[in-house]
C-alpha cells in the first residue's frame, strides 16, 4: 500500500490529524492495534478547550458537541470547607465543554468512512522503518498477514506506550519524567451530578474530582496510593471516601449508584524532546503526558494536531517546509507550558505521602492567596480554558 502520510493510532490525536489532513485532500491511513470497540470503551478525559472544540467545527462535526456537550463558565477548588469559584467565564471570556472523550472519539470515528479516512483496525505489531530518509514505510500485521505502507511521513499518534517514540534513537531523544506516589480512581455512573460546576477537592484523605458527562450521567475520581488494587475498591468505598472528601455541602447533593465504568490511572509528568526525527512526527500521549488535574491531556493533543496539520498542508499543498520544520519547536512551548499547569495543580491539590507540615502549610497558604486575590484565579482561568495557538 501507499500514502501520503502514514498514521500511527487513532485515539483523538490520529483521528483528528487524519480528518484534517483528508479535508485538505491529503492521502491518509491510520493504523490502530484495538479493535473500533474497545477504543470506545476507555473512559478518559471529560473537559474540552476552545482549541478541540474549534477543530471539531473545522471539520464539521461538532453538531452532536454543540448539542450535547454542556459549556461551563467555571470551576471549584474544596479545600476542607473553603469552596473557592474560579470564574473561567469572568475572568477570561471563555468557556470550556464538558464532553467526553468517548464521545468525541465516536464523532470522529463514525465520520472516518464518508470523509475517505481510512482506518485499519487490530492491526498489529506496527513498525516504523527508514525513518531518515524521505521513503519511510510501515509495516504490520493483519489477519496474520504481513503488509507494508510506504509513505512520505509518518505520524506517531499511538499514546504513551506506542512503538513510535520507541522508534527515535536513544542518542536523539530527551526524556523528562516524574511518576507521582499515586493514581486516580475514576467511577463512572447514571446518577445526576453533585453540583452543575466541576468541583475539585483537597482534602487530608487525598484528592477528589466531582465531575460529569451529561445530568443525568457522574464521572467523580479519588486519589489512591499506587499500586491499589480495584477489587479492593467496591463502589460503596468509593461513594463513602467521595462523601468524605468533597464535603458535606457536596455530599449532601450526591447521589449514589452503581458504576458502570471503574478504573485506576497512574499519574505521570513526561516529555520527550524533540518532537520531530526524520519523516516521522509525534503528537499527543506519544510524545507528553500531563497529570490529569488541569483536564490537560486530550487537549495538549488537539494542539499538537493543529500545529502538524498546517505543517503537513503547507507542505503539501504550497511546498512550503517551514512548518514541518519548526513543529516540534511550536508543540514543545505550549507543551511545557501545559506541563507547567498540571503539575502545580496536582502539587496544590493532592496528597503527597511525604508531605510534611510545612509542605502542607505551603498548600494551605496557597489556596488563601488563589481564594483572595484576582490576579492568581485570573492565572488559573487562562490555563484552565487553554493558553493560545
Ligand atoms: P491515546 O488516546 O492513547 O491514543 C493512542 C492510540 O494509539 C490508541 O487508540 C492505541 O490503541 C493506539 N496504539 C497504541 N499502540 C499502538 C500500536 N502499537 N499500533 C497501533 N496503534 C497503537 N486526560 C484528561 O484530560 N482527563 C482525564 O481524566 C484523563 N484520564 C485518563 C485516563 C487514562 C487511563 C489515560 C491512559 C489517559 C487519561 N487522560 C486524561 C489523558 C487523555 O485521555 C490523553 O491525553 C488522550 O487520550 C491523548 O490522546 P492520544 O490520541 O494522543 O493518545
Ligand atoms: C475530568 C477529568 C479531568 O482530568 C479533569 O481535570 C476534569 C474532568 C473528567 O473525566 O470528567
Amino acid at each position: 500500500m501507499k500514502t501520503s502520510v502514514c498514521i500511527i493510532g487513532a485515539g483523538p490525536a490520529g483521528l483528528l490529524l487524519g480528518h484534517l489532513l483528508r479535508a485538505a485532500g491529503i492521502d491518509t491511513i491510520a493504523l490502530e492495534r484495538q479493535s473500533p470497540d474497545y477504543v470506545l470503551s476507555r473512559i478518559r478525559a471529560g473537559v474540552l478547550e476552545r482549541v478541540t472544540t474549534d477543530l471539531m467545527t473545522r471539520l464539521g462535526l461538532d453538531t452532536r458537541l454543540r448539542a450535547e456537550g454542556l459549556p461551563h463558565d467555571g470551576f471549584n477548588l474544596a479545600d476542607g470547607d473553603r469552596l473557592i469559584r474560579i470564574d473561567v467565564a469572568g475572568l477570561t471570556g471563555q468557556q470550556v465543554i464538558v464532553y467526553g472523550q468517548t464521545e468525541l472519539t465516536r464523532d470522529l470515528m463514525e465520520a472516518a468512512p464518508r470523509r475517505g479516512l481510512e482506518i485499519i483496525y487490530e492491526a498489529g505489531d506496527v513498525a516504523a522503518h527508514d525513518l531518515e530518509s524521505d521513503t519511510p514505510y510501515v509495516t504490520f500485521t493483519k489477519d496474520g498477514v504481513e503488509q507494508r505502507i510506504d509513505a512520505r511521513f509518518i505520524a506517531g499518534c499511538d499514546g504513551f506506550h506506542g512503538p513510535s517514540r520507541k522508534a527515535v534513537p536513544a542518542d536523539i531523544g530527551k526524556t523528562y519524567e516524574r511518576v507521582y506516589p499515586f493514581g486516580w480512581l475514576g467511577i463512572l455512573a447514571d446518577v445526576p451530578p453533585c453540583n452543575h460546576e466541576l468541583i475539585y477537592a483537597n482534602h487530608e484523605r487525598g484528592f477528589a474530582l466531582a465531575s460529569m458527562r451529561s445530568a443525568t450521567r457522574s464521572r467523580y475520581y479519588v486519589q489512591v496510593p499506587v499500586g491499589e488494587n480495584i477489587e479492593d475498591w467496591p463502589d460503596e468505598r468509593i461513594w463513602d471516601e467521595l462523601a468524605i472528601r468533597l464535603g458535606p455541602e457536596a455530599a449532601g447533593h450526591m447521589t449514589r449508584g452503581p458504576s458502570i465504568e471503574k478504573s485506576i490511572a497512574p499519574l505521570r509528568s513526561f516529555v520527550f524532546e524533540p518532537m520531530r526525527y526524520g519523516s516521522l512526527f509525534l503528537a499527543g500521549d506519544a510524545a507528553h503526558i500531563v497529570p490529569p488535574t488541569g483536564a490537560k491531556g486530550l487537549n495538549l493533543a488537539a494542539s499538537d494536531v493543529a500545529y502538524l496539520s498546517d505543517a503537513l498542508i503547507r507542505w503539501f499543498c504550497k511546498n512550503d517546509v517551514a512548518g514541518i520544520e519548526g513543529y516540534s519547536e511550536k508543540a514543545l512551548a505550549r507543551v511545557w507550558k501545559a506541563e507547567r499547569f498540571s503539575w502545580s495543580l496536582t502539587s496544590l491539590m493532592h496528597r503527597f505521602p511525604d508531605t510534611d507540615e510545612f509542605g502542607r502549610a505551603m498548600q494551605v497558604a496557597e489556596l488563601s492567596y488563589v481564594a483572595s486575590s484576582r490576579a492568581m484565579q485570573t492565572a488559573i482561568a487562562e490555563n484552565y480554558v487553554g493558553l493560545p495557538l
